[in-house]
C-alpha cells in the first residue's frame, strides 16, 4: 500500500453537500501509512457531529474496502469562533457587535484581486441569503466606493457612530467615502490604527450574519496590528499562481495563526485565461501554485479564478460580477467559494 493508493482512495469521499472531495479540501493531515496499516488526521472546523461522522465513516469504508487493515483516524478540531468564545482568554479582541461572522481577506501582494474576492464573496453570500456588510481596511488605497459603485457620505448617528451605506441591501464602509475624491492620505502608523479602531468598532452595522474585511495587501506591522484588535471567525488569503505571490501565502498564514485565526482557504486568482473566441483555456502564470501551497499549509484550495475580461469590467463598471453577469464562470465560482465558507464556518 502506498500513500498514492491512500490519496485517490480518500479523493473519493466528498464533503458532504460539496462535489469536492476531502483531500481537495484540505482536511487530510499526518498521514503514515505501513504496509496495510495506515495513520491519518482529519481537520474539522465544523461542530456539526452529523457531518463529522459521515466524512469518518466514509473515509473508514474506503480504506477498508481498498484494502487496508488496521486505519486509525484522529480528529483534529479547528476551533471556530464560536468554540473560541466559550473559552475566551480575557486578553482576546472583542467581536463586532451585530456581527456573526467576521472574515478577513488578505493577500500578500498587492493587486492579486483581494479587494475583487472580497466584494464578490459579499455578494455571493447575498445571494445566498446571508446579511452582509462590507468593510474596507484599505486605509491607503480604499476601493470600495469603485468596486460598488457607490459614493455617499454615511450618515453620523447618536454616539458618534457611523450608519454604513447600502448598496444591493449590503452594508458598507470604507474610509473612501469619508475622504474627498483627490485628497492626499498620508497617515502616519498611530492615525491609522485609530482610524482603523474606529471603523470596526464605531460602525452601527445592525445584525450582520458576515462582515467582510477588505484587508490592505500585505503582512506586516500594518496588518498584523488589525487583524489583533478584532476576533475574527477566519481568513480567506487571496494569490496569484505565481512563486513570489506564494510565499506571501505563507506569511499571510503565519500572521493569522499568530492570532488564532482559521485560514479557512486560499483563493488562487488569474489562474487561467479563457479564450472569448474559442474557449481554450490557457495557463498564463506558472500553474498549480496554489494546489501546492494548500496541500503544504494544509489548508483548502477554495477556487481557481480565471483571469477574464467579466471580472474586469465588473470592477470597472462598479458591480460585482455577482449580480452584473451571474450566469458567468467566475460569478460561479464566487458561488461555490461563498458555499465553502459558509460550510466551513457552521
Ligand atoms: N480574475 C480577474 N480577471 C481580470 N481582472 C481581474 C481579476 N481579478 C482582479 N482583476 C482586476 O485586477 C485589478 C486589481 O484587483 P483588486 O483591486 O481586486 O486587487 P487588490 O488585491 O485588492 O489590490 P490592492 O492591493 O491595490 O488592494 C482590478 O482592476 C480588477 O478588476
Ligand atoms: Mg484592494
Amino acid at each position: 500500500m502506498s500513500e498514492d493508493k491512500l490519496k485517490s482512495l480518500l479523493q473519493q469521499v466528498k464533503y458532504p453537500g460539496f462535489s469536492k472531495d476531502v483531500v481537495s479540501f484540505g482536511l487530510i493531515q499526518n498521514v503514515k501509512v505501513i504496509d496495510k496499516d495506515v495513520e491519518l488526521g482529519v481537520k474539522f472546523s465544523s461542530e456539526k457531529e452529523d457531518i463529522r461522522q459521515q466524512i469518518l465513516g466514509n473515509i473508514e469504508k474506503v480504506l477498508r474496502d481498498g484494502g487496508f487493515e488496521k486505519i486509525s483516524i484522529e480528529v483534529i478540531q479547528i476551533p471556530t469562533q464560536k468554540a473560541a468564545s466559550n473559552s475566551r482568554d480575557p486578553a482576546s479582541p472583542p467581536s463586532i457587535p451585530g456581527v456573526k461572522y467576521t472574515i478577513a481577506v488578505a493577500s500578500g501582494k498587492g493587486g492579486v484581486g483581494k479587494s475583487t474576492v472580497a466584494v464578490n464573496l459579499a455578494a455571493a453570500l447575498k445571494e445566498q441569503g446571508h446579511s452582509v456588510g462590507i468593510l474596507d481596511l484599505d486605509v491607503f488605497g480604499p476601493s470600495l466606493p469603485i468596486t460598488m459603485g457607490i459614493m455617499e457620505v454615511p450618515k453620523v448617528l447618536e454616539a458618534n457612530k457611523l450608519l454604513p451605506v447600502k448598496k444591493h441591501d449590503i452594508s458598507l464602509m470604507s474610509l473612501g467615502f469619508l475622504l474627498t475624491e483627490s485628497a492626499p492620505v498620508i497617515w502616519r502608523g498611530a492615525m491609522v490604527s485609530k482610524m482603523v479602531s474606529q471603523f470596526l468598532f464605531d460602525v452601527n452595522w445592525g445584525e450582520l450574519d458576515y462582515l467582510i474585511l477588505d484587508l490592505p495587501p500585505g503582512t506586516g506591522d500594518v496588518q498584523l496590528t488589525l487583524v489583533q484588535q478584532v476576533a475574527l471567525t477566519g481568513a480567506v488569503i487571496v494569490t496569484t499562481p505565481q512563486d513570489l505571490a506564494l510565499k506571501d501565502v505563507e506569511r499571510g498564514a503565519n500572521m493569522f495563526e499568530k492570532v488564532n485565526t482559521p485560514v479557512l482557504g486560499i483563493v488562487e486568482n488569474m489562474s487561467y485565461h479563457v479564450c472569448t473566441n474559442c474557449g481554450h483555456r490557457s495557463q498564463i502564470f506558472s500553474s498549480g501554485g496554489g494546489d501546492k501551497e494548500s496541500a503544504r499549509l494544509s489548508v483548502p484550495l477554495l477556487a481557481k479564478i480565471p483571469l477574464n475580461e467579466d471580472v474586469m469590467r465588473a470592477g470597472e463598471q462598479g458591480e460585482p460580477l455577482v449580480f452584473y453577469i451571474p450566469e458567468s464562470e467566475a460569478a460561479q465560482i464566487f458561488m461555490q467559494i461563498a458555499e465553502q465558507i459558509h460550510t466551513l464556518v457552521n
